[in-house]
C-alpha cells in the first residue's frame, strides 16, 4: 500500500522503534527494499534524491514503477514513497507525481525563509494527505550534489519548524552523509536530548544512517528518532556483491552474462543490508 509516512512515524514514535528510509536507484533497488519489507513485516519509506530522480526518467516514471510493484508483488506492508532533501520545486513535482511523502530541505536558507517556504508546503501537504519532512541544521557531508556543513540543530528552531505543523523534522545532530571519516566525534546526544525535549511527540529523522554504530542507533531511538535514513550502505553492499561476481569469472561462463543473473548478486546483498536494518531499529513485525 502507498501511504503517507504520518501513521507508520507515529507509531514508531509512540512504539520506541525507527522506520528506515531507504533510497533507491532502479528496479533492482525498489524491488529489493519491497520484498524485504513484506518478509520483515515491516512499513517502509522509498526516499529518493533529486539526482535518482533524474536519473530513473523523473517522479511520474517512478511512481508508476513503485506502484505497479506493489500491485504485482503483493505488498501489503504500508509504504511510503518520499521525495528526499527536495528543493521547494522539486518537493511540488512531487507532490503533483504523486508522490504519498515529500522532504524539503530548507536547511541551507536563513530560518525565517526556512519557515515561510515550509509553512507553504505544510498547507498543500495536509490539503493532500501528504506527509511532509523539514529539516534545521544542515546533515554532513555530500548526497547528489546537495552539501551539508554538519553544524547541529539549534533546538529552538527546530521547535518552531516543528510548531508549523510537518509531520517529520530532520536536524542535524553530528551526523554525514556517506561514511564516516575516522576521527568523527559521533553523534552529539546532548543536542538531540534537548530537541526531542522541546518538540514532545514529533518523529525525528536521523540522516547519514550508514556506518552509525548500534549502540548509538539505538540510543538515538530511545532519545525520539523514528525515521533513519540508509543509502551508502546499500550501493556499498551492491557494488561488492557485483565486483565479486565478475572477479570471479561470473560473467564469462554460460549466460552469466546476461543481466538478470549479473545483478541478482548485488540485489541479494541490498536486501540482506535492508533485513539487517530493520532488525537493528525494531521495524520487524510493526507493519
Ligand atoms: P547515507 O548515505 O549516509 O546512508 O545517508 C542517507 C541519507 O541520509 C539520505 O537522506
Amino acid at each position: 500500500m502507498l501511504v503517507s509516512a504520518k501513521e507508520m512515524l507515529e507509531k514508531a514514535k509512540a512504539g520506541k522503534y525507527a522506520v528506515g528510509q531507504f533510497n533507491i536507484n532502479n528496479l533492482e533497488w525498489t524491488k529489493a527494499i519491497l520484498l524485504t519489507a513484506q518478509e520483515c513485516n515491516s512499513p517502509v519509506i522509498l526516499g529518493v534524491s533529486e539526482g535518482a530522480g533524474k536519473y530513473m526518467c523523473g517522479y511520474e516514471t517512478i511512481v508508476g514503477m513503485v506502484k505497479g510493484m506493489i500491485k504485482c508483488l503483493n505488498i501489503t506492508v504500508p509504504v511510503a514513497l518520499h521525495l528526499d532533501h527536495g528543493s521547494y520545486e522539486g518537493a511540488k513535482a512531487c507532490i503533483n507525481a504523486g508522490f504519498s511523502s515529500v522532504m524539503f530541505d530548507g536547511s541551507h536558507y536563513p530560518i525565517e525563509e526556512n519557515i515561510a517556504k515550509t509553512t507553504e508546503l505544510v498547507n498543500a501537504c495536509n490539503v493532500l494527505g501528504i506527509s511532509l519532512e523539514a529539516e534545521v541544521g544542515s546533515i554532513g557531508g555530500e548526497e547528489d550534489g546537495v552539501v551539508g556543513a554538519g553544524e547541529c540543530a539549534d533546538p529552538t528552531e527546530c521547535k518552531m519548524v516543528a510548531d508549523l505543523g510537518v509531520t517529520m523534522l530532520a536536524a542535524g545532530i553530528g551526523n554525514i552523509h556517506g561514511k564516516y571519516p575516522a576521527n568523527w566525534a559521533g553523534l552529539n546526544f546532548d543536542v538531540l536530548a534537548a530537541i526531542s525535549e522541546k518538540t514532545g511527540d514529533m518523529p525525528l529523522v536521523l540522516h547519514g544512517g550508514t556506518g552509525i554504530p548500534e549502540d548509538m542507533i539505538k540510543k538515538a531511538i530511545s532519545l525520539g528518532v523514528s525515521k533513519i535514513n540508509v543509502n551508502t550502505e546499500c550501493q556499498l553492499a551492491f557494488a561488492a556483491a557485483t565486483r565479486k561476481y565478475v572477479e570471479d569469472g561470473k560473467d564469462l561462463s554460460g549466460k552469466g552474462f546476461d543481466p538478470r543473473k549479473l545483478l541478482a548478486p548485488g540485489f541479494e546483498a541490498i536486501k540482506a543490508t535492508v533485513k539487517e536494518k530493520m532488525e537493528l531499529f525494531g521495524s520487524v513485525n510493526k507493519a
